[in-house]
């Protein structure tokens, strides 16, 4: 019996040890996203599904990239990576355009340029439909072809 206690308390000491590291690592993970401006934000339904008229080609890319270059960069950075000058004072921080690209649907990129929340600018006010999808079409071509992440199509 007493052989069996012992044995009984190591368990829940691992049990606890266990469990404490695996709460630890999820408040990890929640704090994370925020920081490394991937936290979510979806778009309706009937946004995503919207098919991207503009097709993708070097040309569309290109006119995406210097609309990019201009009015994007100093929040979402040169490379995409949500880390521009003007990101550090800004919360939520600006997305991580880089990591979501392929993983979110030309439809709803398209609708959250257009619309903007917190931080980001309404788009729809400055840039025709075109120029938002080359836009897009520049954010999806950011993606980068060695990712190990299986394509999620959010
Ligand atoms: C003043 C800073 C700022 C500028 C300039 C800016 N953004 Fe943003 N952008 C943000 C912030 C902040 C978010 C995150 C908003 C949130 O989730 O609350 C965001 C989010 C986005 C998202 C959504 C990503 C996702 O799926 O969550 C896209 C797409 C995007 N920006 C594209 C652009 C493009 C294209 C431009 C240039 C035309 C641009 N942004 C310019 C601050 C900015």
């Amino acid at each position: 019996m007493k052989g069996y206690r012992k044995h009984a308390s190591t368990l829940m000491l691992i049990f606890f040890l266990l469990s404490g590291s695996y709460l630890w690592a999820q408040g990890d993970k929640q704090k994370k996203p925020k920081e490394q401006g991937m936290h979510h934000w979806t778009a309706p339904q009937e946004e995503k599904l919207r098919i991207n008229p503009i097709p993708l080609t070097d040309e569309s890319i290109l006119r995406g990239k210097n609309l990019y270059t201009k009015d994007c960069t100093g929040c979402h950075g040169v490379k995409g990576d949500g880390k521009g000058p003007d990101a550090s004072y800004i919360t939520p921080r600006p997305s991580n355009l880089k990591a979501m690209a392929g993983h979110h649907r030309d439809g709803g990129l398209s609708w959250k340029i257009r619309k903007g929340k917190g931080a980001m600018p309404a788009w729809e006010e400055l840039f025709s439909e075109e120029q938002i999808w080359d836009l897009v079409n520049y954010i999806q071509s950011l993606k980068s072809f060695d990712q190990k992440t299986p394509l999620k199509q959010e």
